[in-house]
C-alpha cells in the first residue's frame, strides 16, 4: 500500500447493553478476546498501522490478557466519554498525518482482511469516505410519534457496518467541528461537513457484538468461515 493508513479500532465502551461483568471486546471467542480477533484482521490486511482504543481503567485488563496469551498489543490511546471523543482522542494522539484513517469497532472481530483491503484502496484510488453496508432482510416499518405505524420500503435501507475509511485530511477537518448527538458512526461525522459518503458491498458475517448471544454466534460463523 503506497499511502500511509491508520487504523483506529474503537474498544472503550462499556458494553451496558451486553450486561455481563466484562465489556464485549474482552470477553471470549473460540478462546481468544474478541478485541484480539478484531486487530488480528487488521493486521492481516497488511494495510497499514493499527492502535486501540480502550478505557483507562480497562488498560491493566487488556495488558493481562496480552500476556496471558502471548499477544503483541497495538499502541494503546485512552478513550472518551462517547464514540465520537474516543475516535478524537486517537486521531489527536497518532492522526496527525495518515493519508488514510480507518474507524472499526473493536466489537466486530469477524471483518475480513479482504474487505478491509477493498476499503482502503477505494480511498487509495480518490474516494474521500467509504463505508461498507449490507441490505436489511426483514421488513422495515416505521413507527410514528402518535403511535401508529407503516410499511416502509426496504430496498432503500442499509444496515451499516464499519470499517469506515477517509481520506485522512477529511476525517481531521470533521473531527474538529463540535460533536452532536446525530453522530452514531463516523460516517455521519464528515457528512456533518459536506462530504459524500460511499457505500460499499459489506459482509453479512461482519456483526457487531452487542448482546450475550452474539458471542455463540460469531464463534460459528468464525468456525464456518475457517472450515
Ligand atoms: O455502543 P456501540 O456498540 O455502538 O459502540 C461501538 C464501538 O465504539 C464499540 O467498539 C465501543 O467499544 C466503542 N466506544 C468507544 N468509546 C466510547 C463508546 C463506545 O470506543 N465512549
Amino acid at each position: 500500500m503506497k499511502s500511509s493508513v491508520l487504523h483506529i479500532v474503537v474498544a472503550a465502551g462499556s458494553g451496558s447493553r451486553f450486561g455481563a461483568d466484562l465489556p464485549k471486546q474482552f470477553c471470549d471467542m473460540n478462546g481468544i478476546p474478541v478485541l484480539m480477533h478484531t486487530v488480528e484482521s487488521l493486521r492481516q490486511s497488511q494495510t497499514g498501522e493499527v492502535v486501540v482504543v480502550l478505557s483507562s481503567d480497562m488498560v491493566e485488563l487488556w495488558k493481562d490478557l496480552c500476556e496471558k496469551h502471548n499477544y503483541d498489543s497495538p499502541e494503546i490511546i485512552i478513550g472518551g466519554k462517547t464514540r465520537w471523543q474516543s475516535v478524537k482522542n486517537a486521531i489527536a494522539a497518532k492522526g496527525d498525518d495518515a493519508e488514510i484513517i480507518s474507524v472499526h469497532d473493536g466489537a466486530r472481530p469477524l471483518i475480513s482482511a479482504v474487505l478491509v483491503r477493498k476499503l482502503v484502496e477505494c480511498v487509495a484510488g480518490g474516494d474521500r469516505a467509504v463505508i461498507p453496508a449490507v441490505a436489511v432482510t426483514d421488513s422495515l416499518r416505521k413507527v410514528n410519534s402518535d403511535g401508529s405505524n407503516e410499511a416502509v420500503d426496504r430496498r432503500l435501507f442499509y444496515s451499516v457496518q464499519t470499517p469506515q475509511v477517509f481520506d485522512g485530511n477529511l476525517l481531521r477537518m470533521a473531527y474538529s467541528e463540535p460533536e452532536s448527538a446525530l453522530f452514531t458512526d463516523d460516517a455521519s461525522v464528515v457528512e456533518n461537513v459536506g462530504a459524500t459518503v460511499r457505500v460499499y458491498p459489506g459482509e453479512p458475517t461482519n456483526i457487531k457484538i452487542t448482546h450475550p448471544m452474539d458471542i455463540a454466534i460469531a464463534e460459528l460463523i468464525q468456525k464456518g468461515l475457517r472450515s
